[in-house]
């Protein structure tokens, strides 16, 4: 406890000294005449050319510890370089397992910064300024797992990624080019996340995502896709596509995936002549959300859906006899076969209660309708 009181102290008188020092820096202006007139107030600080100063971290007792960052002594692996106004990577230990430069001011990563961090297995760039990412930075870091760079402006999907990658997070920038082999021998990723970018349908090259052989989450919501993506790998569980523009799904859309649990396609276009009558019969299906589309009817699906979002559509009527899956036995005393929806939303459309008669009888496990 006093040996924690002791660091903090210390760790306040060091910062306090950072801040007077920056405060009486000399700068590059005229001086301030020496009379006793107010000081003229600071501007406010006019990005990208002033940023806050950087702030150092506490003394460390490994010699390689970047002065901006932190090198807690109990994780000799780990360097916590988050929040404190960087403009660039710091040159990084080699002993680095898991970097944290989140939440800063960095606008490019450079390949010199990671010469000898060949053991470093999560980078966490997010939020940051980063426009460009250097090619070589990835030839040095053949055991990275988990990338995240989400929250920048990078305009391209980074080349070279290191093959054995099980998450890349890129949402939040403005990708609109994704070179043809970018996912090329990823057969580890696991997550993609390239949510609100601007990527189009043409951006998807037909091979795109053809050796993504293990890929569980796909994440291309809040883009300006206009059909459903081709061609995604067929072990995907996960597949969001919330926020498109997207007005209908081809027949045999669903048809090989053998591990699909969660559809979302919230706020796109789809009307009930986008999608056919079959599409979401897919067997693994937990969730499926179609809510603030054009959907005059409600689509058929699998006895095994748990939670349907149909809220914020133009449905009038709902036909409990027609939707009801059918289970391959009917009795009405083994609640384990009948069909397993229990979450409904109907909200938004033009319904009123009551839910009628012949859905509460269908759907034995309903626990609560919105209408
Ligand atoms: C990398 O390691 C070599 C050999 O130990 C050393 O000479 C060089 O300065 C290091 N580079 C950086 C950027 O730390
Ligand atoms: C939906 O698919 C199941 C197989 O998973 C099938 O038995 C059932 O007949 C299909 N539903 C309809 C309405 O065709
Ligand atoms: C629901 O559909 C069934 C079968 O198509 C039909 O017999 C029934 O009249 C419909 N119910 C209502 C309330 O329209």
């Amino acid at each position: 406890m006093r040996a924690e009181l002791g660091y903090c102290s210390l760790l306040l008188l060091l910062l306090t000294i950072d801040v007077w020092g920056q405060q009486t820096r000399p700068r590059a202006r005229p001086k301030p005449p020496a009379t006793k007139k107010p000081p003229k107030k600071e501007p406010e600080p006019k990005e990208p050319t002033d940023f806050p100063p950087v702030i150092f971290g506490p003394p460390s007792s490994f010699s390689d510890c970047p002065r901006e960052c932190l090198c807690p002594p109990s994780y000799p692996n780990a360097l916590y370089c988050e929040n404190r106004n960087l403009r660039k990577v710091p040159v990084i230990p080699p002993r680095t397992h898991y970097l944290y430069l989140q939440n800063n001011y960095i606008d490019s990563v450079t390949a010199d910064a990671f010469d000898n961090a060949t053991e470093l297995k999560w980078i966490n760039l997010g939020n940051n300024r980063i426009r460009s990412i250097e090619k070589q930075v990835f030839e040095k870091l053949p055991n990275l797992l988990h990338l995240y760079a989400q929250r920048n402006q990078l305009k391209e999907v980074p080349s070279n990624l290191p093959a054995g990658l099980e998450q890349l997070r890129l949402s939040r920038n403005q990708i609109s080019k994704i070179a043809p082999g970018a996912f090329n021998k990823m057969e580890h990723l696991a997550l993609l996340d390239l949510h609100h970018n601007k990527i189009s349908d043409s951006n998807l090259a037909k091979n795109l995502f053809k050796d993504l052989k293990n890929l569980i989450q796909l994440n291309l919501a809040h883009n300006i896709l206009r059909k459903m993506p081709a061609n995604i790998p067929t072990s995907i569980a996960q597949l969001f596509l919330d926020r498109n523009n997207i007005e209908d799904i081809p027949p045999d859309y669903f048809k090989d995936f053998t591990k699909l649990a969660f559809v979302r396609l919230n706020y796109n276009q789809l009307s009930d002549k986008g999608v056919p009558k079959m599409v979401f019969n897919i067997s693994t299906l937990l969730d499926l959300h179609l809510a603030h589309n054009n959907l005059n009817t409600v689509p058929l699906f699998n006895l095994h859906l748990e939670h349907l979002h149909l809220n914020n559509n133009n449905i009038e009527s709902i036909n409990g006899t027609e939707i009801c899956p059918s289970a391959p036995s009917m009795d009405p005393y083994d609640l384990d076969s009948m069909p397993r929806l229990r979450y409904l939303r109907l909200d938004g459309n033009h319904m009123n209660p009551p839910i009628p008669i012949d859905v509460i009888m269908c759907f034995r496990h309903l626990q609560s309708v919105m209408i």
